[in-house]
């Protein structure tokens, strides 16, 4: 890989503030030299605004690639959370407004989050939780998610949530990797409009060998849940516990939480965060990024706690700076296409935060939904997960947004803990698909196969080579692991993955992960830019692009898209129809040799596309290891329907 990426697809348009945005932001262009003046002095100043039993004695020890930040303060993330809001008078304040997916709603203030996390520490400290301890959870979108994380926070036990769609093995691998004492789960949760079970899975993953001692179950959907020895009910437990509860000090490097990332192929990593910093970084991004307005803002993050978005963007950032949040348990399209775009002008939602691939799939759908429902209350969009498509960031723009409200496409990683890269609404002038610039305090870079930053214009390797507060502390129990997958690559610098390039402006373009890039015929292609081409035909709402081995040109390009609700059966000509349009917007070179169309594209549970199995189909081979797909059956489903469609060259 001597060459960087190439910077083919070139992106004109730019949509600057408003001025009444600007005026009322809580962003001001100031804060960049601010940060860039003395970048410590500016994290202090961040976190300072979170509350500390005991003030820190150093700012950064910082040791490559190990990182302490605030040595020696002491705080509490859940006193933080909520203790704060209910004594400097914000109790009434709603903290949630929960919908399940049948349809059932539970509004709670933060003086009702804060009686609910007391029970739920007393009840841990109960079953002999103490600080140190791991604990799992595993469990539904649904309040008691959110209370047992801060419970765990309260009494100092680490807690590694485990998205409520992983298979028994994962959750037994999760659970022993971090030696989990206790699980928290449920019954089950509603889905797709029926109830999936979730106790049943943890009683099939407990049958391996595991130090739980204890697993505590809330009732959700009321389905037969056979309990023995060890479980014991919510209901039971946490009803009957006294609602005084006094959050302790921890160190600021104290353990806050393990998520396990699911790798492609390797074991999962869990990534290791701590609170001080991390806390500091995800209010900080909430408050900026978010522009949020606490007294006045319904803000709605649709991820799930299973993401490392979830827990900063539903659980502690937001609810650090008293946020009024919306929560859904469900699916987007259950019962209608609509359902999110109905809640949205229930709640009279005021910034919505989502991912790329939802996006996709509404345009998919076709403009009716959104169109059908009141959406004016929103005034800010934000995108994270991945490359956002220029053509879906502007249908975003229009369809949901009315052209009127700033779009933030954030940049970060379960391993950053927090925002790193995005647009501040109401400073940064922003372009479609483009996560602008670094945040203040943040230093990323796109360097070169040496590690030299490249020039504008050109392409390659984001990296970041200072130190940040919410910055992952390691690999669970791995260290070597950690070095070598994050700091091996380019001497002294944090290596995320991905591949971006920096425009004529210095405006940075995430391409995804490097091993999602193609050589043809010796030029690098990133999948993204190829897929972005696709994603602005017309009749084109989703893609994903692969390249497959070609005697000719070293790789060829595959792509398979889903069309747009709207444009029906394939019509004659498309497909090269398509391959035109591609060769148009970026040049002869990324002509892909073959489309297909499919109805369904092979996803992770987070959404990402697995192209490891589109190349297995594109290189006629069997399809590998599908265990972490989001659908099993989607393999199948591509499988057949291209071998009764009709194909081209
Ligand atoms: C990877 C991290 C961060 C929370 C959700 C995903 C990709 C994330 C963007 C973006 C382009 C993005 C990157 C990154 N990614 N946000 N705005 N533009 N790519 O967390 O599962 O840890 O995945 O997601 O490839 O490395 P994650």
């Amino acid at each position: 890989m001597t060459e960087s990426l190439s910077n083919l697809l070139s992106e004109n348009r730019t949509f600057p503030p408003t001025p009444e945005f600007a005026a009322a932001a809580n962003a001001k262009p100031e804060i960049y030299d601010e940060a860039e003046r003395d970048r410590l002095a500016f994290w202090e100043k961040q976190a300072g605004k979170l509350h500390w039993f005991k003030k820190w004695n150093t700012v950064l020890e910082w040791k490559a690639p190990f990182a302490k930040w605030f040595v020696g303060g002491k705080l509490n993330a859940s006193y933080n959370a909520l203790d704060r809001h209910v004594i400097e008078g914000r109790g009434d304040r709603v903290a949630f407004y929960f919908e399940g997916e049948p349809g059932d709603t539970k509004v709670l203030t933060y003086a009702d989050m804060l009686r609910e996390v007391k029970k739920a520490a007393n009840a841990l400290t109960s079953l002999g939780i103490k600080d140190g301890d791991r604990v799992a959870i595993y469990m539904p979108m649904i309040p008691e998610a959110v209370i047992a994380m801060l419970a765990c926070a309260r009494v100092g036990a680490t807690h590694s949530v485990v998205f409520g769609g992983f298979s028994a093995d994962s959750l037994l691998a999760r659970i022993q990797d971090a030696e989990a004492k206790l699980v928290i789960t449920a019954d089950g949760g509603f889905r797709k409009g029926a109830a999936f079970p979730l106790k049943p899975i943890v009683d099939d993953a407990l049958k391996g060998s595991h130090p739980v001692e204890r697993v505590l179950v809330v009732k959700r959907t009321g389905q037969e849940s056979a309990m023995g020895e060890r479980d014991i009910w919510w209901h039971d437990l946490v009803e009957k516990q006294r609602a005084e509860h006094e959050a302790k000090p921890f160190d600021s490097e104290h353990s806050l939480f393990i998520l396990y990332t699911s790798g492609t192929t390797a074991k999962p990593k869990g990534i290791h965060h701590t609170t001080g910093g991390y806390l500091t970084q995800a209010a900080f991004t909430h408050r900026m990024v978010f522009d949020i307005k606490p007294e006045k803002d319904i803000y709605w993050c649709t991820a799930d706690v299973g993401w490392v978005t979830g827990h900063s963007y539903i659980v502690y950032g937001p609810m650090i700076n008293g946020a009024t949040q919306v929560i859904y348990e469900g699916t987007p399209d259950t019962p209608h296409k609509g359902r999110i775009f109905e809640m949205i002008e229930k709640y009279k939602v005021t910034i919505l935060y989502t991912a790329p691939t939802l996006i996709r799939t509404w345009m998919k759908w076709g403009d009716e939904f959104p169109n059908k429902q009141n959406l004016k209350s929103l005034r800010l969009l934000g995108s994270v997960g991945e490359p956002i498509n220029p053509e879906a960031w502007m249908w975003y723009r229009e369809v949901i947004g009315g052209n009127r409200c700033p779009i933030v496409d954030t940049w970060w990683q379960t391993e950053t803990g927090a925002i790193m890269i995005s647009p501040l609404p109401g400073v940064t002038a922003t372009k479609p698909g483009s996560a602008m610039l670094p945040l203040p305090g943040i230093s990323a870079k796109v360097v070169d196969d040496s590690g030299n930053p490249v020039a504008k214009g050109s392409g390659g390797y984001l990296i970041i080579d200072k130190p940040w507060p919410s910055m992952l502390r390691g690999v669970w129990k791995e260290p070597a692991r950690y070095q070598e997958t994050y700091w091996s690559r380019f001497e002294g610098l944090y290596f995320a993955g991905d591949g971006a390039k920096l425009d004529g402006d210095g405006a940075l373009w995430v391409l995804g992960r490097v091993d999602d890039v193609m050589n043809v015929s010796g030029h690098r292609i990133s999948t993204t830019e190829v897929e972005s081409a696709l994603v602005s035909h017309d009749s084109v709402a989703e893609a994903a692009v692969v390249g497959a081995k070609d005697d000719l040109t070293g790789q060829a390009i595959v792509a398979f898209v889903i069309l747009r609700g709207g444009v029906g059966a394939v019509q004659d000509g498309l497909e090269k129809a398509l391959k035109e349009h591609v060769s148009k917007e970026i040049g002869p070179i990324a002509r892909p040799k073959q489309i297909m169309v499919v109805n369904e594209l092979p996803k992770t549970r987070s959404g990402k596309i697995m192209r490891r199995l589109l190349r297995d189909v594109a290189e006629n081979r069997a399809v590998g290891d599908a265990t972490t797909l989001a659908d099993p059956n989607v393999m199948k489903l591509i499988s057949e329907g291209l071998k009764s469609g009709k194909r081209e060259d």
